[in-house]
């Protein structure tokens, strides 16, 4: 495969950011397609860690070209706070883009309040609202933003809109010459990286590159595929690939589906393998299982294949990534979830009505854990036998084969159980 999409299998933080930087030692060419810095994608080498937002995670690569594709939405102030901490790097920034501005943030904690207990738990980034306004053609582009006569002519008209929402909303107002000024900074700071990335991104197909598409977030989080109203406001899956770079459907080669071997979700909204108690607890503390992007603590489940076959109808797989498989070493028996129980009927899909996958409960088949300490593990043989039990059980219930596992956070912790570049 030439051209390949990461895509995270389950609700985010699957270790995607993580599996592009091991991949992108093959690659000419990393794309975040979608989100924006929503998003928090952890890389380590050399015993540094990085923790990237919006940038793509072959950023710290020079010798790879990045780009954000026209299905970004960008906040430019953060874009800034992040390039400012690496020191040389190629990036190309879609002129089609939009641009998160500080009134979808307040809007985004707005309508979180408004929602009172039903609320999403978002990352208050303002993505819902940067969304919503690309869709109601209330948005502000790339091109625009780095115009500064367009885009202080703009900036104006959106944002006497945007002042009567938020005071409706009792939320504060946004001053428009403090808004223009400060981001006017901000878009200097950006137009020298922007221009056509689909025009680059077809020649760089021509010319036979590897290419690397990363997702954000989850399939479980996609707008339509996931499990609504509890999702993000873009499609994480590998088919809006096409779209969200402006290619042709049929020049992707693939996907590697990046799973970890056990669940996490942040936020709110129903996650039925989910374990509470002092498992959980120790599962968050050896997995570090806390939010890239705010902290928050994630919430620990089993595994949960019919979330991953979901997945692999909607999304398309060609091949699984585990990760995080040495944080389970240590527990007796490990729970894996193989249907659900829907009102004593017994299912193999994820209910669209919520309160449908909220009444769901796993039916489990439990397997045999592992003691042994398996962070330096270099091949599958290495493994203990049950973990390999563990793995052969996934891949056989989700129907996709094995190319890489992880053992550990570092990218020389990762091992290549098939060549997939
Ligand atoms: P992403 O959003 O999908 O890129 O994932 P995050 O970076 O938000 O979360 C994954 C977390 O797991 C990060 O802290 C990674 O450093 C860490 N990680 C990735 N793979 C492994 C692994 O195999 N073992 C362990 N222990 N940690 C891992
Ligand atoms: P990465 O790319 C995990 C979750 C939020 C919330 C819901 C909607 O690191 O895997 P949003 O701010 O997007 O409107 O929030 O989606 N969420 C993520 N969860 N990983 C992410 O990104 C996420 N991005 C958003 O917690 O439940
Ligand atoms: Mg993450």
């Amino acid at each position: 495969m030439k051209r390949i999409v990461v895509v995270g299998t389950q609700w985010g933080d699957e270790g995607k950011g993580k599996i592009t930087d091991f991949l992108a030692q093959k690659a000419d060419v990393v794309v975040r397609y979608q989100g924006g810095n929503n998003a928090g994608h952890t890389v380590v080498f050399d015993g540094k860690k990085h923790s990237l937002h919006l940038l793509p995670s072959g950023i710290l690569n020079p010798k790879i070209q990045n780009v954000m594709a026209n299905g970004m939405v960008i906040n430019p102030k953060a874009f800034v706070e992040e390039i400012d901490k690496i020191e040389s790097f190629n990036l190309m920034i879609s002129e089609r883009a939009h641009i998160v501005l500080p009134y979808h943030l307040e809007l985004d904690k707005a309508y979180e309040h408004f929602k009172g207990n039903e609320k999403i738990g978002t990352t208050h980034k303002g993505i819902g609202p940067a969304y919503t306004d690309k869709a109601a053609r209330l948005g502000l582009r790339v091109s625009t933003f780095i115009r500064e006569d367009r885009f202080k002519t703009k900036l104006a008209e959106l944002i006497k809109v945007k002042n009567q929402e938020l005071r409706k909303l009792g939320a504060p107002r946004i001053d428009f010459e403090d808004l223009y000024n400060e981001y006017i900074v901000y878009a200097k700071r950006m137009a020298p990286y922007v221009g056509d990335t689909s025009l680059y991104l077809n020649q760089a197909i021509e010319a036979d590159k590897n290419i690397l598409f990363e997702g954000a977030q989850g399939v479980l989080l996609c707008l339509d595929h996931g499990t609504y109203p509890y999702v993000t406001s873009s499609s994480p899956t590998a088919s809006s690939v096409p779209l969200n770079t402006g290619i042709a459907p049929w020049l992707v080669d693939g996907a590697i589906g990046v799973t970890k071997a056990y669940t996490t979700r942040v936020g709110e909204g129903p996650m039925p393998s989910e374990i509470l108690g002092d498992l959980a607890d120790h599962i968050r503390k050896v997995g570090n299982e806390f939010g890239t992007t705010t902290g928050r603590p994630r919430r620990i489940g089993w595994l949960d294949t019919v979330v991953l076959r979901h997945t692999k109808r909607t999304s398309g797989l060609s091949y699984l990534a585990v990760t995080l498989l040495d944080v389970l070493s240590g527990i007796d028996e490990l729970k894996i979830a193989i249907s659900y129980d829907l009102n004593g009927k017994e299912i193999d899909y994820i209910p669209a009505e919520i309160e449908d996958f909220m009444a769901c409960k796993p039916n489990y088949i439990t397997m045999p854990g592992w003691k042994e300490d398996i962070t330096q593990v270099k091949s599958f043989d290495d493994l203990p036998v049950a973990a390999q039990n563990y793995m052969n059980k996934l891949n056989e219930l989700v129907g996709v084969p094995l190319a890489i596992f992880s053992v550990g956070p570092d990218r020389n912790q990762t091992i290549l159980v098939k060549e997939i570049f």
